[in-house]
């Protein structure tokens, strides 16, 4: 099978473009404790990051049966044809990246597209801890990317760039395409958010924050794939040591080379 044709689908990537959103509490204790357990026992595979990352995947149909119309009450699902993704369970705060698969993911059909990506988190140990996700105004249109401009580099399988003059189909908010234009990251949402406890600030220069979402279990985030995002360590004195989330990834097909998921008979 092929790797996910991104060229060809420019124009849909370009007008799929919207803002991100966040679900508060659209998830109760007791179904995040499901999902906690689920990662565990149901899911098929897992691998293990060399840097302390485990990720956990399959089986997310279930998962959306169990919470169908929670779910499709955030996206809709009557075209989905593919659900990828993972639980991850990490001590790292993740680096300046897109969710889009890499090339080298070759589980895709002509006509695939990603739709969406949906975001949970499940917990974060100790619990005080005051961790964050941000989004950036940016999409790179393009298989999954990690910005790792500076002196440290992210602990990535994806398309690293350091050289960001290297940056190829960003575009903004808008769906236009732009240019890389090396200016200073806003310092305030730097430091309010303690983001150099971790990466550079030049890994940013030239980015704009769309949106700060509180990592709180139960709340889920849905937002582009080909979105740039990342994570913090959390705030000062209230960083976290260890934190899991769930990411799903939504597929339509453009061609009806494949069909959409039937829901109702998984049900
Ligand atoms: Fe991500």
């Amino acid at each position: 099978m092929p790797s996910i044709d991104i060229k060809n689908n420019i124009s849909f990537y370009r007008s799929n473009i919207s803002s991100s959103r966040c679900y508060q509490n659209i998830l109760s204790s007791s179904d995040v404790e499901w999902l906690i357990d689920f990662m565990f026992k149901e899911t098929g595979v897992y691998r293990l990051g060399s840097s302390g990352n485990m990720f956990f995947s399959e089986n997310f149909e279930k998962i959306i049966i169990k919470f169908f119309d929670k779910f499709n009450e955030m996206i809709d699902l009557s075209e989905i044809v593919k659900v990828g993704g993972n639980f991850f369970l990490t001590p790292h705060q993740y680096g300046f990246h897109t969710d889009m698969p890499e090339k080298g993911d070759h589980h895709f059909v002509e006509g695939d597209v990603a739709f969406c990506t949906i975001l949970i988190p499940l917990f974060h140990l100790p619990q005080k801890a005051k961790c964050h996700f941000m989004l950036f105004n940016e999409r790179i249109l393009s298989h999954g990317t990690t910005l790792d401009r500076g002196p440290s580099k992210s602990d990535t399988h994806y398309n690293s760039i350091s050289n960001y003059d290297e940056i190829e189909n960003l575009y903004n908010e808008s769906g236009l395409e732009i240019k890389y234009e090396d200016k200073d990251f806003d310092n305030d949402l730097f430091e309010k958010y303690n983001m150099g406890a971790t990466s550079p600030k030049e890994r940013f220069n030239g980015f704009s924050i769309e949106s700060v979402y509180d990592w709180t279990p139960g709340d889920a985030m849905v937002f582009d794939t080909t979105q740039l995002h990342c994570s913090n360590l959390g705030l000062k004195k209230e960083l976290f040591k260890n934190k899991a989330g769930l990411r799903m990834s939504f597929y339509k097909n453009l061609k009806n080379k494949r069909d959409p998921i039937d829901w109702e008979k998984l049900k």
